[in-house]
């Protein structure tokens, strides 16, 4: 068992703070694939949707998740759109992977004033509600447990933890 513990789910739902909160309580490192492919890729996200387009940015993604698993006790979070990546989702499967689920309402009030997504940059409430209802049913299939991520952040990583145990006591 490799004890990787994956965190998905849409833009502003926490996936960062849960992980970076499930790390420091679990004694895990924390890794964040975004921050993987910016790395290994040299440059911004929002470069690299701008310069390559989304397709490659998926690839670059793919990649990093596909390095990351390589080691074992980690706080994975994930992109919001890695779920929309059929390889990405092959790779997923099997593993505990954690959905943390919001609302366009939520996601709106915490990232309206944000620039650093290239997805949201000048997107209506219509059209970000749109992006996140066409993501739901990927969410809900690749995650193995769904979090109510409206809660503070504290709360979602103690309902993770909680679940973690559970999962680790059964045969
Ligand atoms: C994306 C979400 C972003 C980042 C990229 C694309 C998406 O990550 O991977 O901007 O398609 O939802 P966060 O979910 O960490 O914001």
């Amino acid at each position: 068992m490799n004890n990787n513990i994956f965190l998905i789910g849409f833009m502003g739902s926490g996936k960062s703070t849960v992980g970076n909160i499930l790390s420091e309580k679990l004694g895990y490192s924390f890794v964040d694939t975004d921050a993987i492919v910016e790395k290994d890729g040299e440059m911004s996200i929002c470069k690299m949707f701008e310069q390559h387009g989304e397709k490659y940015f998926r690839e670059r993604e793919y990649e990093a998740l596909k390095k990351v698993m390589k080691k074992k006790n980690q706080i994975i979070s994930t992109g919001g759109g890695i779920v929309t990546y059929e390889k990405s989702r092959e790779l997923l499967e099997g593993q505990e992977v954690y959905y943390i689920s919001v609302d366009s309402e939520t996601v709106y009030h915490r990232l309206h004033a944000d620039s650093t997504r290239p997805l949201l940059k000048n997107s209506s409430f219509e059209k970000m509600s749109e992006l996140l209802s066409m993501r739901k049913k990927l969410y809900e299939d690749t995650g193995t447990f769904e979090i109510d991520g409206r809660q503070a952040p504290q709360q979602v990583a103690e309902e993770i933890i909680f679940n973690i145990k559970e999962v680790r006591k059964k045969p």
